[in-house]
């Protein structure tokens, strides 16, 4: 049977994604990420390229657990400044036929009303080639931006999130009927109030009493990604998720990962190949396997200990700067992400990991 891989490439509206201190390479040039060109010459890349998608991360705070504030973060560029992923899609979609745009936006700090939206403009705009990754957050920063003392905790993320799903599905797909728009010069009629239905939802998180905004759009519910493997994440994403995006060192790592996701999905009802799941990979390329492997040598000289320190911090909600960089890492269990934790800890007993690694 031929496999059936599909390639999103990875990127964030921002200069230090997830290779920290690569900005300063000569050849770099992620922090034109503030213009147009540079996300329109990457479109127009990964459609000659054949890619699937592009996925966009996205992260509302600032990484301010290492040291206690934003300073490393903001000396080293950590996901900071970072502009909003969703205004991008647009432009790289004028330029584009087939790419697919996955773009990751938090549901802990907008209601669904406006949300859903927003999603179903880019869906119109995109002739359906819009996707969400759905993420409830992980930075305390964030909830004290929009007025809370710390984040929601862990799994009442989730729960939460469940319900916003609820109330979204229900706005994309149950407020407009498919011939609700006539587009009737004729009579006068645009849209024919009687298959235009109000969304009543009085919930524990969200009530509304509304219509979506939005006549029907190509998909309606976009694309859906989901990127936590805690226990509770895993339950979330077999429930919703089409795509799980999965990092993790090595394979022994990654591999009961995807079998509970699978098995989320059949206790949801669903059939575990119903998921289509992606796995991180950063990829070097060279003309020969020598010169790839010069290029990664030089790109690994730029690797920065203080900025790889303060994302990991931001991740796992530990303060990396008490550490030394020869000392083991072991595990804490608190509210921010639990999967970047887990990597360098309990998912694989047999390997252990220092702060330096
Ligand atoms: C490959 C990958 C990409 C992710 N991208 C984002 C992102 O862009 N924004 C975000 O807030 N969280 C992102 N996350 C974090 C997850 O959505 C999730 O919050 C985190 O893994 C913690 O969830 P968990 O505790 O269920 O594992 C990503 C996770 C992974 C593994």
């Amino acid at each position: 049977m031929a496999a059936d891989i599909r390639l999103n490439a990875f990127a964030m509206n921002c200069v230090g994604h997830q290779s920290p201190g690569l900005w300063r390479h000569p050849r770099d040039r992620s922090s034109d990420y503030n213009r147009l060109p540079y996300w329109i010459d990457l479109a127009r890349t990964l459609e000659r390229g054949r890619f699937d998608g592009l996925f966009l991360a996205d992260v509302l705070g600032v990484y301010d657990v290492y040291g206690g504030s934003p300073d490393a973060a903001l000396r080293h560029a950590i996901q900071v400044p970072v502009n909003d992923p969703m205004m991008l899609v647009s432009a790289m979609a004028a330029v584009t036929e087939h790419l697919g745009f996955g773009v990751t936006c938090t549901l802990s700090y907008e209601p669904p009303y406006p949300f859903a939206r927003r999603m179903s403009t880019l869906d119109h705009l995109t002739q359906g080639r819009i996707g969400w990754n759905i993420v409830t957050g992980y930075l305390d920063s964030a909830a004290r931006g929009m007025g809370k003392e710390r984040q929601t905790a862990h799994d009442d993320r989730y729960d939460i999130a469940d319900e916003y799903m609820e109330v979204v599905y229900r706005l994309w797909e149950g407020s407009w009927e498919d011939d609700a728009v006539k587009r009737d010069r004729a009579s006068g009629i645009f849209a024919d109030p009687a298959k235009v239905h109000r969304v009543i939802h009085q919930g524990e998180a969200y009530q509304l009493d509304a219509i979506h905004l939005c006549e029907p759009s190509p998909q309606r519910t976009p694309v859906l990604y989901q990127a936590g493997t805690s226990p509770r994440g895993r339950v979330f994403a077999g429930r919703h998720a089409e795509c799980v995006f999965m990092s993790g060192p090595s394979a022994k790592i990654i591999a009961p990962r995807v079998a509970a996701i699978r098995q989320a999905a059949v206790e949801a009802g669903r059939a575990g190949s119903d998921i289509v799941i992606f796995s991180i990979a950063t990829v070097v390329l060279g003309e020969t396997d020598a010169e790839a492997e010069a290029k990664f040598a030089d790109y690994r000289r730029y690797i920065d200990h203080e900025a790889s320190l303060t994302l990991m911090s931001g991740w796992t909600g530990v303060d990396f700067s008490t550490y030394e960089l020869d000392q083991q890492v072991r595990h804490v269990l608190n509210d921010a992400g639990r999967s970047a934790m887990d990597n360098v800890t309990r998912a694989d007993p047999d390997r252990v990991w220092t702060v330096r690694e």
